[in-house]
């Protein structure tokens, strides 16, 4: 893969068509994962050698079988609740907890203590929690996460740096973290920025890089440097794919410049996105001042992505997947709030009518996970493909 332009992968769901509208038969809306998808896009990130450690983000998915089949490929998991790591101790009772990183924000002191208990890495992102809980942090090594001042992603919506954002630990205090660690005994082994989801801006990496190996070079008992997740994947036809063997290329040449620091990385979307697909049906076509809309039996509450970020997921008529897609659709949930759009003018077979199983693509991160039963919808079930 090194230095060259990832294609757009032909979709799993292609191949898997039959199997999906058997499964849509047995109701929906549900979510389908599929974990060779999942152990493929792992094997690519397990390729590169500049990265010493990896760990999956599980808030992009925590379905049990896609932690084990990570934690197979030789992944460590990263939490950011008590509630996570519960579940991650839950699903791999004998799981090692130097695998697991607790990355929170603005968690109670009692979470912070809780994850000390269980041995697992804590990554802290304030001196105010030190001062305040002395007694929580006195003696433990940890992991400083830094705002380095910049962030980036896909939407504002998810960018994790800068003066807007309430992450991390401001530049301008990292000397006064470090002097207030030592008076309690604390030792910073780790560094960690996350610039935020989908970063495109592959200087971004290199940048974070070099500037945390600086701030770990000052500090001196830092070992790793976490530069986080974030890894886009290419939601739409027309994406330029994430350059991947570029990107491991930047990682290798900052890697030679500072080869003091173990690499550690942590994305979430890019192992599981393109692995889940939301399966639907379709409910009632309607017509109204020119514009067509075929409705769902599920909306915003089964994947909010597309009405919170305007985000764009590929729709199709999983029926009538041979026929031309002769019509354009808005394609809209039964939530009652006007954002509950899936896709603007949506290009489909004209047939479409209700009944017909539908299929939202690239749904596996960030889909079920944020899920609500608002408007008292029920939850999607989850199906997985081995
Ligand atoms: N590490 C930290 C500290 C994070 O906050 C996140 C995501 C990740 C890793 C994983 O990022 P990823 O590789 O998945 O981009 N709901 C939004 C994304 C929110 C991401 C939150 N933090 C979405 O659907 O686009």
């Amino acid at each position: 893969i090194q230095g060259q332009l990832r294609p757009k992968p032909t979709p799993w769901w292609k191949a898997e068509r039959e199997r999906l509208l058997q499964l849509a038969e047995g109701g929906t809306p549900r979510y389908v994962y599929h974990l060779p998808t999942v152990r493929e896009r792992a094997r690519q990130l397990t390729a590169i050698d500049a990265i010493d450690r990896r760990y999956y983000a599980i808030k992009a998915n925590s379905h049990p079988q896609i932690l084990k089949t990570l934690v197979a490929e030789g992944f460590g998991l990263e939490c950011v609740s008590l509630g996570e790591l519960r579940h991650v101790f839950e699903v791999l009772p004998k799981l090692d907890p130097r695998r697991v990183l607790f990355t929170p924000s603005f968690a109670p002191h009692t979470e912070y203590a809780a994850a000390f208990e269980l041995g697992v890495t804590v990554t802290v992102d304030n001196v105010e929690a030190l001062r305040r809980w002395p007694e929580v942090f006195r003696g433990r090594s940890i992991w400083l996460r830094i705002d380095l001042g910049y962030g980036d992603g896909h939407h504002e919506k998810v960018t994790t740096g800068g003066k807007a954002s309430k992450f991390g630990l401001a530049v301008a205090r990292v000397d006064e973290f470090v002097d207030a660690a030592r008076d309690l005994g604390v030792s910073i082994v780790g560094l960690h920025a996350h610039l935020g989801s989908g970063v495109e801006t592959r200087a971004h990496w290199r940048q974070m890089y070099d500037e945390l190996a600086g701030f770990a070079r000052r500090i001196g008992s830092v070992q790793v440097l976490d530069i986080g997740g974030g890894l886009p994947i290419p939601y739409g036809q027309d994406d330029e794919p994430f350059d991947l063997g570029d990107w491991a290329e930047g990682l290798a040449e900052m890697k030679a410049v500072h080869p003091a620091f173990q690499l550690v990385v942590e994305p979430g979307r890019f192992l599981v996105a393109e692995c889940g697909v939301l399966l639907a049906s379709a409910s009632q076509v309607v017509e109204k001042d020119g514009v067509l809309r075929v409705g769902l039996d599920t909306g915003m509450n089964a994947l909010i992505r597309p009405a919170l970020y305007d985000a764009w997921h590929e729709i199709i008529n999983l029926q009538r997947l041979d026929e031309a897609t002769d019509g354009v659709f808005d394609v809209v949930g039964p939530i009652c709030e006007s954002s509950d759009v899936f896709g603007h003018r949506v290009r489909l077979p004209a047939t479409t009518v209700p009944g017909d199983a539908m299929l939202i693509a690239d749904a596996g991160a960030y889909g079920y996970t944020m899920a609500s039963t608002y408007n008292l919808r029920a939850l999607p079930v989850e199906d997985v493909i081995e």
